[in-house]
């Protein structure tokens, strides 16, 4: 990342200044005046800085861009995703792009359902005080301490459950006084639950033995003769998925599926 002020660079988007109010922001102490309406990612890239790493979807998918701050009077310490919070009036922020966290090595083929399996991995999940700060932290509304408590528990399909919403911002990590790797835990009791508790799916098993069986060989083999107009004028003539369509819309043409 880097900045200038941004009195010297000018604004990175073009904003009329007389059509949107300007507020204070501290980026890392440093005051600049941004937009009211815009994202800190957007208030940022507007007062000069430019994202190499801490930016990656912009739609509050990835987990890149966890951010800090506080406001005037305020003991309480905020987060939030930069691209998904808007900017307030003196807000003190910055962006935490990476929070250490190991993450333990293992040969997924060789592990099991068995929880103990997690504990050997992860024994620092016994150091987990219930403080629930990790909870109150989650921008995605995850419960972590109560992933933590279910992994405890030996019940992987609930921690699996539960934190099906991650999106490994690292925030929860950034505040645990047990010092665990709550987001790595949890991924791996999802890994083990749908890899190894939850049934198959059937529809699943046929599809992947269709496409070893060959039955696409022969479409595939036409479309990698296609020139790039050939491939474009076949992706735009492609049957899509209305609007709203409803739970139970299938395309008309279904001899590929
Ligand atoms: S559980 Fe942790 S890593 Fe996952 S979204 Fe919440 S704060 Fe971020
Ligand atoms: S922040 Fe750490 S110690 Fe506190 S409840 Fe969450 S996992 Fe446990
Ligand atoms: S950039 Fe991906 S969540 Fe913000």
């Amino acid at each position: 990342m880097s900045a200038k002020d941004s009195k010297e660079t000018g604004p990175a988007e073009k904003v009329k200044a007389e059509e949107v109010k300007l507020i204070p922001v501290y980026v890392m102490g440093k005051r600049y005046y941004v937009p009211e309406t815009l994202t800190i990612m957007k208030a940022m890239e507007y007062a000069g800085y430019r994202y190499i790493r801490g930016c990656g979807c912009r739609g509050g998918i990835c987990g890149a861009c966890a951010t800090v701050y506080r406001k005037p009077g305020d003991y309480h310490l905020y987060v939030g995703l930069a691209c998904q919070t808007v900017v307030e009036a003196n807000m003190y922020l910055t962006q935490m792009p990476f929070y250490p966290a190991n993450r333990a090595s293992y040969d997924f083929e060789q592990l099991t359902s068995n929880p103990e399996e997690i504990f050997k991995l992860y024994p620092e999940v016994f150091r987990c005080i219930a403080c629930n700060s990790c909870t109150k932290v989650c921008p995605m509304d995850v419960p972590v301490m109560d992933v933590i408590s279910a992994i405890k528990q030996g019940d992987i399909a609930r921690a699996a459950t539960l934190s099906f919403s991650c999106i490994q911002c690292g925030l929860c990590v950034s505040r645990c006084l047990g010092e665990l790797p709550q987001y790595h835990i949890a991924q791996l009791a999802r890994r083990i639950y749908g890899s190894k508790i939850v049934p198959r799916a059937q529809h699943l098993i046929e599809a992947v033995a269709a496409v070893k069986g060959g039955k696409y060989q022969e479409r595939l083999e036409a479309l990698m003769k296609c020139d790039i107009k050939q491939l474009t004028e076949i992706y735009k003539a492609r049957e899509m998925e209305p609007e709203m369509a409803g739970e139970d819309w299938t395309p008309a043409k279904r001899d590929y599926l």
